[in-house]
């Protein structure tokens, strides 16, 4: 058995002792979200420590726990705290998740996270649909001998975001009266924010929004046939737009301001799918 594959069904196997996911809607939740996962209703949860071959989450406001329930009437399994490249684990390592929920039975999976807007009509504040993406990350998730179990050796990237839940995602932001927006998330590894050059590149190249996650867990959504949405938060206009310095503190107060409209925009969405 491919050694990936293995490790996964591994922390499946544990995961599925404690919980059902079955037809669950999978949802990560990015910097400064986690808060959803205090709303799941009849929680069941499962430390990521007890979880074998997971790693440890470093980054503070990621706090490490699967939680399944209800949220609005919806079944979902929910990640409070996500692996990054920039921590230092290896890609297979970051979309671990991804690949443990689609063994779960997972139906589809909406990633979040905070990105740095580059589109020059974003605000701080402004959602972002992603409807498509650059990994300029130097690596890849699906690198290295393939794993068939999960999907095949040359994914289609085409259809990538799941073209009617990405859609239902526009028409729930357009009833609860969010201007959100939809655009391309660029990938870097981080940890460092992009220099200002590095956003004109970006900018060059199609990119709305800058960002250190997500793309991984798109491409191992991909790959094993999950249904995927993606949800940005514009935290911060990208280095040198704005002749301000960049910083955490800042990401961390947008997403704070604008937590309980993205919250309920989630909730409105997973009701539908
Ligand atoms: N760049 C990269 N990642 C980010 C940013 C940014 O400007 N803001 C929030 N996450």
């Amino acid at each position: 058995m491919n050694e990936t594959y293995r490790k996964c069904k591994e922390a499946a196997d544990y995961i599925a002792s404690k919980l059902d996911a079955k037809d669950a809607i999978g949802i990560v939740l990015g910097s400064g979200l986690g808060e959803l996962g205090n709303e799941i209703e009849d929680p069941i949860i499962v430390d990521y420590a007890d979880i074998p071959h997971f790693p440890k989450t470093t980054v503070a406001g990621h706090e490490g726990k699967l939680i399944c329930g209800k949220l609005n009437g919806a079944k979902v399994l929910c990640m409070k705290g996500r692996f990054h490249f920039y921590e230092g684990h290896d890609m297979r390592t970051v979309s671990m998740p991804v690949r443990v929920m689609k063994l779960l039975g997972v139906k589809a999976v909406i990633l979040t996270n905070a990105a740095g807007g580059c589109n020059k009509t974003f605000k701080p504040g402004t959602l972002m649909f992603i409807d498509d993406f650059i990994n300029y990350m130097g690596d890849n998730p699906l690198y290295g001998e393939n794993v068939d179990e999960f999907g095949p050796r040359f994914p289609d990237m085409t259809l990538a975001i799941d073209r009617e839940y990405n859609a239902l995602g526009k028409i729930c932001a357009k009833e609860l009266g969010i201007d959100v927006r939809s655009g391309v998330y660029m990938a870097f590894r981080g940890p460092n924010f992009e220099t200002p050059a590095e956003i004109r590149f970006a900018q060059t190249i199609g990119a709305d929004a800058v960002g250190m996650s997500t793309v991984p867990e798109i491409l191992a959504a991909r790959h094993c046939g999950l249904r995927v949405i993606g949800i940005s938060c514009i935290t911060n206009m990208a280095a040198g737009m704005t002749g301000e310095a960049l910083s955490h503190a800042e990401v961390q107060e947008t997403a704070d301001r604008v937590k309980d409209q993205f919250k309920g925009l989630i909730k409105a969405i997973v009701s539908r799918m």
